[in-house]
């Protein structure tokens, strides 16, 4: 889960601004850093060898993220994030971004993830984008938006990114 910290989203979006700031926090029982060596070879080893294009993604994924390796936190999500979004000015918009990982956390403790992000939400501008399996589609999840008042279906998109679909 990554909360990215940001003041013009469309700037960032194309990444021209001069007021752009970007501060991205990254949470993870077991994280791994881009700037490891073993971990990027674990990386590696965890994408099939024959998906060359999975893996030229990959390499580029790991050289942008090289640029400006995210703070890593290594805990449970549900527990790390409220002193994560406190180490963020309150007065700065923030963004969750998950893309599968709820599907690991049982019901309570997703019930209780989203109870954090809900109250965090009351108190700051909050955006959460978060992944979830999508029923009635093969190998493909639904990117759901909670703007801090209701949530809305983003996009689908296959599991390795091959296609996404627009929802909105
Ligand atoms: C399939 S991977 C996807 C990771 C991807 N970067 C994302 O955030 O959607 C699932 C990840 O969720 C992490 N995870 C599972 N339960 C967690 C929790 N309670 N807090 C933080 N990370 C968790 C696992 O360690 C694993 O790295």
């Amino acid at each position: 889960m990554l909360a990215d910290s940001f003041r013009n989203f469309a700037d960032w979006a194309v990444g021209t601004s001069p007021l752009y700031e970007r501060l991205a926090r990254g949470v993870d029982l077991h994280p791994l850093d881009v700037t490891d060596e073993d971990d990027v070879r674990w990386l590696r080893a965890l994408v099939w060898p024959e998906h060359a294009t999975r893996h030229r993604l990959l390499r580029s994924a790991i050289a942008v993220a090289r640029e400006d390796p995210p703070e890593l936190r290594r805990g449970d999500a549900v527990e790390v994030l409220p002193s994560v979004l406190d180490g963020i000015p309150a007065s700065r918009p923030v963004c969750l971004f998950d893309t599968q990982m709820r599907y690991q956390l049982d019901e309570e403790r997703d019930a209780e993830l989203r109870e954090t992000v809900a109250a965090a939400a009351a108190d700051r501008e909050l955006h959460w984008l978060s992944g979830h399996a999508a029923a009635e589609r093969d190998n493909a999840l639904v990117l759901e938006w909670f703007d801090g008042e209701r949530s809305r279906s983003l996009v689908a998109y296959e599991q390795h990114g091959k296609w996404v679909e627009w929802l909105l």
